[in-house]
């Protein structure tokens, strides 16, 4: 990967700062984000030039685009994410340029490109089209984050002509390629090289350093001023209903957008509305939309957004004439009523634009609410200020919320707009963009086998806890950019959507409880960090006690309600096994923090969960693990591989129902339980439930499970590698059936929990584990064993982890001439291990390098 820096850009800017006066109008005006100090950029590798988005194979240069060859395609290589930065040398006549990011490249022969992303407020942009007015050469910066793409476009709108000397992103992320992280893997197949960068990668570009993603709007006394963007809601109006909002808006370009009666939690459950201006000639963008945005008019929508994407329901309902032109860089006061549960009024300046009743409108069976949270936002491109915002409830006009918008520091944290709060880990590095508890389940692991940014895992895990309820509940997906002591409760009470009043983290994905508890122990036992666990441990146990409540006493299985990623709630087996793990490894914890009356506690609920579980979902004459009590004669894969994983199956109940796997073998991967229906061809392979399964496969220590296990990473993981054109160099979210990303555009192509093999070959394929029990925390005790990768037919390997004894644990081993291994390991001398190999066990310790040969077959 070549970076082009651009650090003399920003020098000439400390230097002559009046050359670097930012040169676009309307919200590019408002300050450059402290250009002086970064010189962090990500450049892109390859250029084309045409009439239309082109595969670029042309080294990047300096380039012009003119109304003969109007678009410049640009590929940064793999993914990478940031502030997006051009550096104008010269421009003719009038020039504005259209810009779309993207993750795959067919994003760029789309009108949204692979956007839009209005599911949560992310601190980036929901768009990926974005638009500029130039009128000078200089430095450009856009206001809005890019959160992941491999691929942009450039397209000239108008008939000037632009220069560019570089184009780029200002990093948002760390810029240390995969080749030179502290964590490493190699071997001699290539193919399960570039698969261990893919995890690596992914968790590189979706963990977020604290304050690197900035905060999206600017309030000063002006008011907030709001680019497009899904709206941003206020977290102290969640449980507000029938009420009247009143705010001043001035338009700066184009329109503005707002939503009401919005519950925070469920993010495509509210009103969406948006005011489009007149329009005026020399200040609007030549792209506008105006069969979607027509001057002078009010939309009315539902769901997510105004258009669809892919699994973002939004339902365009309505579009109201204004009676009267609508001037930008003009005050107006714009009242939204909302009244009897049913009705909707709009009036601008006291005119009224429409009154209607919102149970004329199909929004696919259910009706449309009054309840909920209001917010402030936009459509693509559009920007406005907002001040004076006042809510009263209709019926009897009491004030129910007041804030005259001019404050950050009252106005960023509630509206979830401020810069991230803490270091965290996101789901994904374009989309959704919220601190998904599950999904860091395998994040953890990742980041301890390649980037051993172990601060980034730790602050994940505290924000949980900042956000953690008073029952021990943790948020299953806590959001960056709100202040957790506003909002927490709002949230977990489900923001004024259809469960209001219910403690919504235990009945949405409350599987995930168990997952975000497997990271905190997997952390605590590959940093060995005992002073924050010990530190946070009343925290955990209170987490653990909710968990422990919700085994039915009477099967003894753990019944949870809601739904559930891992399957059935009621008794499932994936749940009750994943609980079972995460119960012998927390008491592990406890053992390590000598909390001797803790570890006895979660051992004997180990021990009977275990009974409870081969007593009613082991099924002896089919050799599975039922799905659920209520479903004996299914099974998934997420269920046998935590049975396995967690130690509730013994080796013949292991081996029988690695038997069974084959009956979920579906295109590149396993479907995720027999329930799915293999001819339908809509059904994805999820790299998350089948990286589970690859630790069960390689758990055993068996030569046919770990040809089935380099089987699937060779073709679920190296579909992500095969395309060119959908090869992000991260891991993917969902594969189709084709070996496609499988959600389409959508797809988050950089997402950590897809990435399982990178922590699995260093652990399986090199053979670097930890020991057994408190010893192998922060791999102090370890274990080398080669006998998987031998098995995938590997003639060498190497990868090096980071210990928490003062440095890496390295492994290269080779198969050299006759059946001779030579082994060469490095450790800190403080720690010890022993080398394994199908019967052989050497005991190191004492040095800082062992090397010895042992013969293999
Ligand atoms: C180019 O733009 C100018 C200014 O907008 C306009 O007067 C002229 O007609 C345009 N020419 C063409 C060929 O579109
Ligand atoms: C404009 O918006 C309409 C309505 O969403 C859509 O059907 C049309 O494809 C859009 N046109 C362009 C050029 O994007
Ligand atoms: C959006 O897609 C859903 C199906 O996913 C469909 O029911 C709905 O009608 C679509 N809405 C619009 C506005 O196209
Ligand atoms: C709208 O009303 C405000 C006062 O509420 C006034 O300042 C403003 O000039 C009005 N705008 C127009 C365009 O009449
Ligand atoms: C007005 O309505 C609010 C609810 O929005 C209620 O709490 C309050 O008691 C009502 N006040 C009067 C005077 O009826
Ligand atoms: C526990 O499981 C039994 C047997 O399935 C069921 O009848 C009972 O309702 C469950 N209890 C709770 C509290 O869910
Ligand atoms: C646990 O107890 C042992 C022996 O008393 C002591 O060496 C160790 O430091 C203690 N560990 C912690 C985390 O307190
Ligand atoms: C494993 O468990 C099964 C089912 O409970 C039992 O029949 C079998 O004897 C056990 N095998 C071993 C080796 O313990
Ligand atoms: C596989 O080998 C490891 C040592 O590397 C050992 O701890 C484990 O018990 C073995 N598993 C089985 C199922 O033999
Ligand atoms: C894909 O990339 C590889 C390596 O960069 C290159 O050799 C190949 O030509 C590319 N294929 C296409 C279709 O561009
Ligand atoms: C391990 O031993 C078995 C039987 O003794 C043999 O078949 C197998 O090839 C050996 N594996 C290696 C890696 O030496």
């Amino acid at each position: 990967m070549l970076n082009l820096p651009l650090t003399w850009v920003y020098v000439i800017c400390v230097v002559f700062t009046f050359l670097c006066e930012f040169s676009i109008a309307g919200p590019f005006l408002a300050n450059p984000r402290d250009a002086s100090s970064s010189s962090t950029t990500f450049g892109p590798v390859s250029l084309a030039l045409g009439t239309g988005p082109l595969y670029p194979t042309n080294s990047f240069r300096s380039f012009q685009l003119t109304s003969t060859q109007p678009v410049a395609t640009l590929d940064y290589g793999h993914e990478v994410a940031g502030y997006p930065i051009f550096d104008i040398a010269a421009i003719t006549g009038k020039v504005q340029i259209e810009v779309k990011y993207t993750e795959p490249f067919a994003g760029l022969s789309q009108p949204f490109s692979d956007g839009p992303y209005p599911y949560a407020v992310t601190l980036s942009n929901s768009y990926r089209v974005e638009t500029f007015e130039v009128t000078k050469a200089g430095p450009l910066q856009a206001y809005l984050l890019q959160g992941g793409q491999r691929w942009q476009s450039i397209r000239l709108l108008t008939n000037g002509t632009i220069t560019f000397s570089n184009v780029g992103f200002k990093a948002s992320i760390s810029m240390v390629d995969v080749g030179d992280l502290p964590g490493s893997f190699e071997s001699d197949n290539e193919l399960l090289n570039k698969v261990w960068e893919l995890g690596a990668r992914a968790v590189s570009a979706a963990c977020v350093e604290k304050g690197t993603q900035k905060a999206i709007w600017e309030v000063s006394g002006d008011g907030a001023f709001v680019t497009g963007m899904r709206p941003g809601l206020s977290a102290k109006a969640a449980t507000l209903k029938d009420y009247t909002l009143e705010f001043d808006v001035k338009i700066e370009r184009a329109g503005m957008g707002w939503a009401v009666a919005f519950p925070l939690a469920y993010p495509g459950q509210g009103i969406q509305l948006d005011i489009v201006g007149e329009l005026p000639g020399e200040a609007t963008f030549v792209n506008t939309n105006t069969s979607l945005t027509p001057a002078n008019s009010i939309l009315l929508g539902y769901g997510y957004s105004f258009v669809n994407q892919t699994t973002l329901t939004s339902y365009h309902l309505d579009t109201f004439k204004i009676p009267f032109s609508v001037h930008e860089q003009t005050w107006y006061t714009l009242k939204t009523v909302l009244s009897s549960g049913q009705y909707l009024a709009v009036f601008v300046n006291g005119t009224k634009a429409f009154n209607t009743s919102l149970a004329d409108y199909y929004i696919g069976g259910s009706s449309i609410s009054t309840i909920g949270s209001f917010g402030f936002g936009g459509w693509q491109d559009q920007s406005s200020y907002i001040k004076n915002v006042i809510a009263y409830d209709t019926a009897n006009g009491t004030i129910l919320y007041s804030n005259p918008m001019t404050d950050p520091n009252v106005v960023l944290p509630e509206y979830g707009v401020h810069e991230n709060y803490a270091s965290v880990c996101l789901d994904g590095a374009k989309r959704d963009r919220l601190v998904w508890l599950g999904d860091f389940y395998h994040t953890a692991k990742i980041i301890a086998a390649s980037t051993s940014r172990f601060d980034l895992v730790k602050g994940t895990l505290q924000y949980f806890l900042d956000w953690q309820r008073p029952n021990g509940l943790l948020p299953y997906d806590p959001p960056m950019g709100y202040d957790h002591s506003i909002a927490d409760e709002a949230f977990s009470i489900g923001g004024g959507g259809a469960l209001a009043g219910l403690e919504v983290y235990g009945v949405s994905l409350p599987d995930y409880q168990i997952l975000g508890l497997k990271a905190f122990t997997d952390y605590v036992s590959q940093s060995n960090d005992l002073s924050w666990t010990r530190a946070t441990w009343p925290k955990w146990q209170l987490q653990v006690n909710w968990l422990l409540s919700q085994i039915n006493s009477t099967t003894g299985l753990l019944s949870m309600t809601g739904f559930a990623i891992l399957g059935p709630t009621n008794g499932g087996s994936a749940i009750s096994c994943a609980l079972l793990e995460a119960l012998n490894n927390v008491a592990l914890v406890a053992t390590a923090l000598n909390d001797t009356r803790s570890a006895a506690k979660y051992q004997t609920a180990s021990t009977s969960l275990s009974t409870a579980i081969n007593k009613l979902l082991w099924d002896d004459e089919l050799g599975i693990y039922s799905l659920s009590p209520s479903s004996p004669n299914d099974y998934s894969v997420a269920g046998l591989s935590f049975c396995i994983t967690s130690g509730a199956a013994n080796a013949t109940q292991t081996a029988r129902s690695l038997s069974a796997l084959s009956a979920l073998k579906l295109g590149p991967g396993y479907k995720d339980s027999t329930q799915i229906n293999s001819s339908d061809p809509t059904v994805n392979l999820s790299p998350n439930t089948n990286g589970f399964l690859l630790a069960a496969l390689l758990s055993q220590n068996a030569t046919n499970d770990s040809a089935t296990a380099l089987e699937l990473i060779t073709s679920l993981w190296g579909a992500m590698l095969s395309n060119n054109e959908t090869n992000s160099g991260a891991s993917w979210e969902y594969v189709d059936q084709q070996g496609n990303p499988g959600l389409s555009l959508f797809t988050s192509l950089s997402h950590p929990w897809g990435g399982a093999p990178t922590y699995i070959l260093t652990q399986y394929a090199a053979g670097i584990q930890q020991a057994g029990g408190v010893a192998g925390f922060g791999h102090g005790n370890w274990v080398i064993n080669p006998s998987a990768g031998l098995a995938m037919g590997l003639k060498k390997a190497s990868a090096k982890v980071v210990t928490a004894f003062g440095g890496n644990l390295e492994v290269q081993w080779k198969v050299s001439g006759e059946g001779v291994l030579s082994v060469t390991i490095k450790s800190p001398r403080a720690t010890s291990g022993v080398f394994e190999l199908n019967g052989t066990q050497k005991v190191l310790r004492g040095s800082d390098e062992y090397a010895f040969t042992v013969k293999v077959q």
